[in-house]
């Protein structure tokens, strides 16, 4: 058992607390936001998460601790870094607050009680991050030894608790064979592989996942706009692709596109971080636009259906970036509200959990309304569209028929009824 450290608690901090503690590690996760400590303290859970709320009731209080102070950092074996690095104007990572956290943690450490702690980055940061920003930073105030490792995370929003307890792999980032051997502790009875790298391959590991990822997205997505025009099943079509075991069948879905909280800010990151180094990132470029392009050949598609949109009433269902989440972060669901207010359409939306956080980008008003089930949004409607995969819109059939007419785009292939149509299938 480790005593652990985690500095910031949003989804990648607290997740990493609570699965740690689950483990049976002692863990205190440091906040400066006030409310948050305290909800996680009182077994609240911040953010919606599936399985967060029954691991918090279990620890928080026993072996789960929040704090907004770093007085944690001094007893800790391992200290994680897991706070924010948003995008700056340019797509670059803002590394402001991973910087400020290294250099509080060094502050911390002036009076440390464990001989060597290890200090760990968890967020998501441009390769040499670790070595160069991080390390420096604790050193300023700092001059006894320590270890570092970069441990980057592959967790999915809605099955993140699941990711974390069977990841597919482990990395850790260092050559500080203490380190690792400290790192080995924390996952001690994880059954996965382990790969040791070098901090910065770690980092860069992240990156090129996630860009991965989306490029196999934008890729069937391209495939799927084709096959559209030559009335081709693009679904049929990467079945068979995937098949190929080369190839593998995740991540081939068709649709309106990846939205998130990292798809589109790490593959960003990336093509900014090729531009620094004097490389022309071609393909990273393409797969942001493909996937930026897909609202609008989803608009275009209703337009040659519905033809004048103005005055027109559109039910949207599924609001969320995805299902299993409250989380609209670069939700493709923002960009086609905004698409049909500018075509002077009338939008009645539904989500099962995301619907508070959409009013506050768009208050009710008469131009746009948020429904208490999909059968409501559609009562009336001149044509539905479908962004998020929620799983109860596959369950949706005579709901349809309160439409005044049955214009249907599917872009996310989960609905079931036969006289859907899909955005690239
Ligand atoms: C992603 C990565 O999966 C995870 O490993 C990483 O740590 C964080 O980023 P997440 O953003 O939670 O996780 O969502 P994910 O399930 O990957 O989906 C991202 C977006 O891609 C969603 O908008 C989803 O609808 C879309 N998607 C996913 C597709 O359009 N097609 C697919 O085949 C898969």
């Amino acid at each position: 058992m480790l005593t652990i450290t985690i500095i910031g608690s949003g989804y990648v901090g607290l997740i990493t607390g609570i699965c740690l503690a689950e483990r049976g590690h002692a863990i205190t996760v440091v906040d400066i936001d006030e409310k948050k400590v305290r909800a996680i303290n009182a077994g609240e859970p911040p953010i919606y998460e599936k399985g967060l709320q029954e691991l918090l009731s279990k620890h928080a209080g026993s072996n789960l601790h929040a704090s907004t102070s770093y007085a944690s950092v001094s007893d800790s074996d391992v200290i994680f870094i897991a706070v924010g690095t948003p995008p700056l104007p340019d797509g670059s990572a803002d590394l402001q607050y991973i910087k400020s956290a290294a250099e509080q943690i060094g502050i911390a450490l002036q009076e440390r009680h464990v001989p060597y702690p290890v200090v760990v980055v968890k967020s998501t940061v441009p390769p040499t991050t670790t070595r160069d920003i991080v390390v420096p930073a604790v050193e300023k105030s700092m001059k006894d030894p320590f270890g570092s490792c970069m441990n980057p995370e592959f967790l999915r929003e809605g099955r993140a608790i699941e990711d974390f307890m069977h990841p597919d792999r482990i990395v850790i980032g260092s050559c500080d064979e203490e380190a690792i051997a400290k790192m080995k502790q924390v996952y001690a009875g994880f059954d996965a592989p382990m790969l040791v790298t070098s901090s910065t391959a770690a980092e860069m590991i992240k990156y090129a996942a996630n860009a991965m990822l989306a490029t196999r997205i934008s890729f069937s997505n391209e495939i799927g706009n084709v096959c559209k025009k030559l009335g081709i099943d693009v679904y049929e079509v990467m079945q068979g692709v995937g098949l190929d075991n080369r190839i593998g069948p995740a991540f081939l879905n068709a649709g309106v596109g990846f939205g998130g909280s990292c798809f589109p800010k790490d593959v960003s990151a990336l093509a900014s971080l090729a531009i620094a180094v004097g490389i022309d990132p071609i393909l990273l470029h393409s797969v942001i636009k493909v996937n930026d392009n897909q609202p609008s050949i989803m608009m275009a598609l209703l337009e040659e259906r519905v033809h004048d949109l103005s005055g027109k009433q559109i039910a949207v269902l599924g609001l969320a970036f995805k299902d299993n989440t409250d989380d609209i972060r670069e939700s493709r669901a923002i960009r086609i509200i905004e698409l049909l207010r500018e075509k002077g359409a009338r939008i009645k939306c539904y989500d099962p959990m995301a619907m508070e956080e959409v009013k506050h980008l768009f208050p009710p008003s008469q131009e746009i309304s948020y429904m208490s089930s999909a059968g409501n949004a559609l009562d009336g409607a001149d044509a539905c569209l479908v962004l998020t995969e929620w799983p109860e819109f596959a369950e949706l059939d005579v709901e349809f028929s309160r439409m005044k007419t049955q214009i249907i785009i599917d872009g996310r292939h989960i609905l079931s009824i036969p006289h859907a149509e899909g955005l690239c299938w």
